[in-house]
């Protein structure tokens, strides 16, 4: 299993590019599953979940074709099988994004159940009653949900969520868009990637209007067709990278971003006192202000506010924040892995609850730490550089699932960060 090696305590200066986002490309991936036609997908990222996507499509028998190393052409007329095995699902929950557009086109899906994970038990009961709501008969069959659509097309219906769902939010729009007449959903979700999906469905052919607010209409259409779509950039690598200037005490100007999808991350991390300023729409200048960072409390909700996604990597900010800050997350119920692996290092926090109160500022030191889920290992990828000394990160593949050639863009930009590969545990996988 590989490790990363850092050695911290250097100011991060420079130029960093973001990539296309993780979470975005995904359901975009599942949604070529909608149509025979050919789905371009640009500046989709290199990172390890979308290949596992990638050979979910190529598993139901589409064919993917990369031309450049961005660049996915989907292919799904010869789909052979509606099933996504649990292999595929338990390395990555997304898998389930298959089932809303294989319903959708074949009348027919069935999808491992996930079951829970690092942050929690993370159920997909919601995204299923939305499927019975649309017509299907649902049924679990030996761990894999198996749904159908009796009449082989689903029906319009009007769906409210009861709890705001990303990936359920993406699964109905891309099952509703091929159903027959009209379904509303609402308490959607409203993440840009909600957005990006339903660009791309429209392009298609699709006819979906308020997708990023909290009530979407769908008129269904009876056949989708082929599109070209440009992935959003990565509103969470972005995130990840403003924390890395401003815990190193660097200066990074970050590339090919979009601000305007992490207001309340740049807003919150301005009141603690980091300078960011948007040098124009794509592009964002960090520091971290002169008189230092001021702890402030963070909760954690459903976009537009504070995604958890960035909880993390805040915590990991607060350990070297001036006074007491209190990180409260609602949206997980076991996403504080990172936590006692920053106690490692020198933070002090104490946990209770869904709460963090964490006691700064305090001197990090290096030293040998485990990584336990994507965001978490983001958070002490972040520690480390801060922190002085060596610190040894175990089990990386999870940021590896997420973060496109991570330990690349840091060395770029000023990171003592290496790669170390285990040959002995590889060969032993
Ligand atoms: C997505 C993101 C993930 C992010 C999360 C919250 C992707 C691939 N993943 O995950 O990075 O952390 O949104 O912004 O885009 N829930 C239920 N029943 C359901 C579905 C969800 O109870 O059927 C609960 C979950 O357990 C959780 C909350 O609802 O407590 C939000 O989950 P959800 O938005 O669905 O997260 P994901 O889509 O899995």
């Amino acid at each position: 299993m590989d490790k990363f090696l850092i050695r911290g305590g250097r100011s991060l200066r420079g130029k960093i590019e973001i990539s296309g986002a993780k979470n975005s490309a995904l359901p975009c991936l599942a949604a070529a599953l909608l149509t025979p036609e050919t789905v371009t997908l640009h500046n989709v990222p290199y990172v390890k979940d979308l290949i596992t996507q990638r050979r979910l499509l190529e598993d139901l028998g589409a064919t993917v074709l990369t031309p450049e190393l961005r660049t996915h052409k989907i292919t799904a007329k010869n789909i052979e099988t509606f099933e996504a095995p649990y292999e595929l699902v338990k390395t990555m929950r997304a898998s389930v994004l298959a089932l809303g557009p294989l319903l959708a086109r074949f009348g027919q899906a069935k999808v491992s159940l996930p079951g829970g994970c690092a942050i929690g038990t993370r159920p997909i009961d919601l995204h299923l009653r939305a499927f019975e709501q649309l017509g299907a008969a649902v049924s679990l069959e030996s761990g894999d949900v198996v749904a159908r659509a009796p009449k082989g097309r689903l029906i319009g219906a009007e769906i409210a969520f009861e709890k705001v769902t990303v990936t359920g939010t993406e699964n109905v729009m891309m099952a509703a868009a091929l159903a027959k007449g009209k379904t509303i959903i609402r308490k959607a979700a409203q993440e840009p990637e909600i957005e990006d999906l339903a660009e791309l469905l429209n392009k298609m052919g699709a006819r979906i209007k308020g997708a990023g607010t909290s009530i979407i209409r769908i008129d269904g259409v009876e056949a989708l067709g082929g599109a070209e779509h440009t992935i959003i950039p990565d509103r969470i690598e972005t995130g990840t990278f403003i924390v890395a200037a401003a815990i190193t005490g660097g200066e990074l100007e970050i590339k090919s971003c979009d601000p305007g999808h992490i207001k309340a991350v740049i807003d919150k991390l301005r009141e603690v006192g980091v300078e960011i300023e948007e040098l124009n729409q794509n592009t964002l200048l960090v520091k971290c202000g002169a008189g230092g960072l001021r702890a402030k409390d963070v909760t954690t909700e459903p976009h537009p506010l504070f995604p958890t996604d960035m909880q993390a990597q805040y915590m990991a900010l607060m350990t070297q924040a001036e006074g007491l800050s209190t990180v409260t997350e609602t949206i997980f119920e076991n996403r504080f892995m990172h936590a006692s692996e920053l106690i490692r290092l020198g933070a002090n926090i104490q946990i209770s609850g869904n709460k963090a109160v964490v006691q700064g500022k305090t001197r990090l030191t290096g030293a040998p730490i485990l990584a336990s889920d994507l965001r978490a290992s983001a958070s002490l990828v972040l520690a480390a550089l801060c922190a002085q000394g060596e610190t040894l990160i175990d089990r990386v593949y999870h940021i590896d699932r997420g973060y496109e050639t991570i330990v690349k863009k840091l060395s770029s930009v000023g990171a003592d960060i290496e790669r170390i590969t285990d040959n002995i545990a590889a060969s032993a996988d």
